[in-house]
């Protein structure tokens, strides 16, 4: 139970609104850890209309941990590293998919912070994913399967597609990022750090499932990303300016809808630094 604020949840399995926190306002500790627990809880938390600006955002963000200075694929706000500013068709491209923050490198971030800065009058929502209930609604023959296998992720996809229609200083952006590859193995099921429950740890970045033949991996991989996006997992969030949402990137994936043609969209994010995901078997 919360003390010091109350909780909306927003949709039945993942996501809750926090009402009545002024996140510009000096926290104390004792609210810290309650929004914490709530993460925790719901996986992806929303604070509407807040007055925070980039300062305040890392700010609040560095309660929760060590912050990431710069990220592989996105420019940083110019005067603040720790922020990636994606703007949508400018620095960042709209075409997306389902993913995890960062699960291409050994310590894929712990949750990031998401600012609306810019939002198209309709569209431009973001979904979220709960990957713990997906695992438990696995059958248990499948998360039996599921629980002995280790993943490749990769940030090597097809640029080629992914560079349609982007502006030319995004694609100079991307041609030094691309030329850099990172890959690591994780275990399919992560046992989360905090709350020990068990999730599919895979999304966008994921390219095979070690000791596996191409096919038979694209196979299992697309069966269970079936459970991780299905409508009963996911929590829609549609945005207002000024809006925070805060998620778990150890126990979700997101997806941002490209549906709003060539309006602006502007988002900017703040990604907390994360742990060696750890698999059932320690
Ligand atoms: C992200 O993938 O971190 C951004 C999601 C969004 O733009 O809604």
């Amino acid at each position: 139970s919360f003390q010091h604020f109350d909780i909306q949840p927003v949709a039945g399995r993942i996501g809750a609104e926090i009402l009545g926190v002024d996140l510009s306002a000096d926290l104390s500790k004792d609210i810290i850890s309650e929004i914490r627990q709530a993460l925790i809880q719901y996986k992806v938390i929303f604070f509407r209309r807040q007055q925070l600006d980039a300062e305040g955002q890392v700010n609040f963000a560095r309660r929760f941990g060590e912050v990431t200075t710069a990220h592989p694929t996105v420019p940083s706000l110019e005067g603040h590293p720790e922020i990636l500013d994606l703007d949508y068709g400018r620095t960042a491209a709209r075409a997306n998919t389902w993913h995890t923050d960062v699960t291409f490198v050994d310590r894929p971030p712990l949750g990031s912070i998401l600012r609306a800065i810019e939002i198209p009058p309709a569209g431009g929502d973001t979904i979220w994913a709960n990957s713990v209930t997906a695992y438990q609604d696995l059958p248990s023959h499948l998360q039996t399967l599921a629980d002995q296998l280790w993943a490749v992720h990769s940030n090597a996809y097809d640029y080629a597609e992914a560079a349609v229609n982007i502006s030319e200083e995004l694609k100079a952006y991307r041609a030094v990022f691309t030329s850099t590859v990172y890959e690591t193995l994780h275990p399919v099921v992560r046992v989360h750090p905090e709350s020990g429950e068990h999730g599919l740890f895979i999304g966008g970045f994921v390219r095979q499932i070690r000791g596996l033949s191409t096919t038979e991996s694209d196979d299992i991989i697309r069966l269970l990303q079936s459970y991780v996006t299905r409508p009963e997992n996911t929590v829609r969030w549609r945005w207002q300016v000024g809006d925070l949402a805060f998620w778990d990137n150890r126990a979700t994936q997101h997806y941002a809808i490209a549906d709003y043609g060539n309006q602006p969209r502007r988002v900017q994010r703040v990604t907390l630094v994360g742990d060696l995901p750890v698999g059932i078997d320690g």
